[in-house]
């Protein structure tokens, strides 16, 4: 007897078969993408990095001239602004501001205060690093400071009338700003 060809079952051998072939282009295709994508990446990153290690981080360095505050913010005689490493000297409606920062090798100086002297001779600067001392009016006198303190130019905002520390422009010693 001869035998009927089953047509419906060769048909799903076909369409497994196919599923299968395609199964496989699919996976082949992941593994080339995968591999493709680990060899940019073995090259991609460092040269990436050699190109990033040619520009330089930023620096952020605090802006030379800032508001200092309003005028009756400041009491009379120093005041210390930490962050910007200055002292801001009120006298009445005058005013003056030295630099904090030691002429030696760059410390923070301390004002020291020194009892039973005259008004102008109140105080010091004592630089803690290695022992330089300033006079009131910023001159250097002992240590291995080899110059004064810096002194800066005041000037008022034209806008909200704050007190404007300009710290690129050194100024003489002994010079003041008056409201
Ligand atoms: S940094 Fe001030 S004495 Fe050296």
């Amino acid at each position: 007897m001869k035998k009927v060809p089953e047509v419906g079952g060769a048909r799903e051998e076909g369409d497994r078969k196919e599923r299968t072939s395609e199964d496989r282009f699919q996976r082949r295709e992941i593994i080339s993408r995968l591999g493709i994508g680990a060899v940019a990446a073995a090259f991609g990153i460092p040269v990436l990095m050699s190109v990033r290690s040619l520009v330089p981080n930023a620096l952020y360095e605090k802006p030379r001239r800032f508001k200092a505050g309003k005028l009756d913010l400041f009491a009379e005689g120093p005041t210390f602004i930490a962050d910007q490493r200055v002292f801001v000297f009120r006298e009445g409606r005058t005013f003056h501001c030295i630099g904090a920062t030691c002429t030696h090798l760059g410390c923070t100086v301390q004002l020291v205060r020194q009892p039973g002297q005259e008004e102008s001779e109140a105080f010091e600067f004592h630089c803690p690093c290695h022992g330089s001392r300033f006079h009131g009016d910023g001159s250097n006198y002992a240590g291995p400071a080899p110059r004064p303190l810096d002194y800066f130019r005041l000037e008022l905002a034209p806008d909200d009338g704050q007190l404007v520390v300009d710290m690129s422009q050194v100024a003489d010693r002994g010079w003041r700003f008056t409201v």
